[in-house]
This record gives C-alpha cells, sequence and structure tokens, in this order.
C-alpha cells in the first residue's frame, strides 16, 4: 500500500514516544512486523528531559512526562545512518519555532522516509501544543518545514484544543503531506498520601485505551473535512481498534501504549487482513467507509 507516495507493507506503525531510539531496537521493532516506525522526538541539540517520576500507571492508561528527553540531531543520525530498514522510517521532530523545525529537518532529510512535525506534546513548555495550538503557527512552520525538505511532511495534531478541524485545516493549507491525529490528553494525578502531584512535571500526557473514542472522534472529524492521508493513534490495541480508525478515515494507524507488547504489530496486521478476507474487501475500500456515508 502507498501513502505519501511512500510504500508501506502494512498499515500499523510504531507511534513516537513510546520506545527508545536506538538502531538495534528499530531493527528489532521491523522484524516484529510493523508496517513502519516513526521515532521518538528530535530536537536540535541534546535535552535531559524531566526527571523522575516520569510515568504513572493507571488502571484505565497511562500518563506520561518525559520532557522531550533525546541526544540531539546530529547524535541521532550516527545512529539511523546505515540502518538499511526495509520498512518506512518516520522521524518526528519538535522545535521551538520555524527555524529550528527547518533545521533539523534539513539535517534528516536524506535519511528518514518522511518527517512527522510534533507540534502537540501537551506538556512542554515553549514546546509541542503550545505551538500547535495555534493554527496560524501551524499553518507557518508547516509551510517553511515544506519548503526546506522534499520528503513527505505529516503534522501531529494535539487534541487539547477547541476545534481540532481549525487545526487540522492550517496543517493542509500549510502543505502538509498528511496528518497524525491524536497525541495525548494533557491530564495530572495526586498522591493522597504524599498530599501532591505524581509527576515531576505536575502535568502529562494521557495515553492507552481510555483515550481510543476521544481519538475516533478526531480522526472522524478531521477526514471528513481534509483531503491528505490521516493516520489515527490513540488508544488502539486490537485489529478491532484499528479497524474502527480505518473505517472513520484513517490510511494508516500507530500503536503508542500497547507497543510495550511488541507482538501488537503482527497481531494488529494479521487481525486486519483476517477482517478483509472475511467480508471480502479490500482494505482501500473500507478505508473511510463510514466517514463517506454520512
Ligand atoms: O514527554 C514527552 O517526551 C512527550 C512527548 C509528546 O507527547 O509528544
Amino acid at each position: 500500500m502507498r501513502v505519501f507516495g511512500i510504500e508501506f507493507r502494512n498499515p500499523v506503525l510504531l507511534a513516537s514516544g513510546v520506545l527508545g531510539i536506538s538502531g538495534y531496537l528499530f531493527k528489532r521493532i521491523e522484524k516484529m512486523g510493523a508496517g513502519g516506525i516513526v521515532t521518538k522526538s528530535i530536537g536540535i541539540s541534546p535535552r535531559k528531559g524531566y526527571e523522575n517520576p516520569t510515568i504513572v500507571e493507571l488502571d484505565y492508561g497511562i500518563l506520561n512526562a518525559m520532557g522531550l528527553p533525546n541526544p540531539g540531531v546530529d547524535h541521532f543520525l550516527e545512529e539511523i545512518k546505515d540502518l538499511n530498514l526495509s520498512i518506512p522510517l518516520i522521524v518526528s521532530i519538535f522545535g521551538k519555532d520555524s527555524e529550528e523545525f527547518m533545521k533539523i529537518a534539513k539535517k534528516l532529510e536524506n535519511y528518514c522516509d518522511a518527517l512527522e512535525l510534533n507540534l502537540s506534546c501537551p506538556h512542554a513548555e515553549n514546546y509541542g501544543m503550545s505551538l500547535g495550538q495555534d493554527k496560524n503557527i501551524v499553518y507557518k512552520i508547516t509551510k517553511d518545514v515544506k519548503k526546506t525538505v522534499e520528503i513527505p511532511v505529516i503534522v501531529k495534531l494535539t487534541p487539547n484544543v477547541d476545534d481540532i478541524v481549525k487545526i487540522a485545516i492550517a496543517a493542509e493549507r500549510g502543505g502538509a503531506d498528511g496528518i497524525t491525529a491524536i497525541n495525548t490528553l494533557k491530564g495530572m494525578a495526586v498522591s493522597i498520601e504524599m498530599e501532591k502531584p505524581i509527576l515531576k512535571n505536575i502535568y502529562g500526557g494521557l495515553s492507552g485505551r481510555c483515550i481510543k473514542p476521544v481519538a475516533l472522534r478526531c480522526v472522524y472529524d478531521i477526514c471528513r473535512n481534509v483531503k491528505v492521508p490521516v493516520i489515527g493513534v490513540g488508544g488502539i490495541t486490537s485489529a478491532e481498534d484499528a479497524l474502527e480508525f480505518i473505517m472513520c478515515g484513517a490510511s494508516l494507524v500507530e500503536i503508542g501504549t500497547a507497543a510495550r507488547d511488541l507482538n501488537v504489530f503482527r497481531r494488529i496486521s494479521e487481525g486486519i487482513e483476517k477482517f478483509l478476507r472475511k467480508k471480502n474487501y479490500t482494505l482501500e475500500e473500507i478505508t473511510g467507509k463510514i466517514t463517506k456515508n454520512i
């Protein structure tokens, strides 16, 4: 299947932010059946991230605030430059403004298949969502990165806005080749014993099964209003979940929290295949089936 002009062996990709950024790990994810890899977000220079605790395990999902830790783009390039993956590598990048995004994008252009702009991390001051909540900023950054590189540029959106469709349209107008929806929901957790917030950063991003209905609603609304392909992400743990996103219009899906078990990629892509055989459909025939019918 081809999306953004890139060939994918199946529609089930690793989402950004879940696993590390070592070449060894990417090779392992390729072996475990993923259709593609979206890396952890990479910035212009090394960044330590927040102090612990950075993760809270909840009965219904995970709250995390890692603080965009990464080795910086130059070191990251060393990790990927001789990888020779047989599946597409999409590098997630973050910056504080257009200039920073453009610099990172240019450095990576020859070493990956596409870029995913993180305009959606819900808790990093001056980055992510603080840019991605403003449609004019989303438009400008997308446009500037697009004029800098020739590879596809995908924009990852935050659900923490009054109207995600408005932001998706701004990204599309800026020339985005695709939209990823959604990043995590901003939240917090409190220890009543310690009488304080659990996360060092206070606020974190909520992911996991509990956010699936929100993610699905966002994908459905976006797909009815933009023409570029959409990647659905948020709480997907089964083939049935993935098929819901695909029927709402997603061309690909990303697996985040559930990718702690690497068997998830094969399980979901084989489950999708099985459903298609049972119904005698192609993937194209069910993509957006619900969206188109309404
Ligand atoms: O804490 C983090 O590094 C999260 C990043 C994100 O949500 O995009």
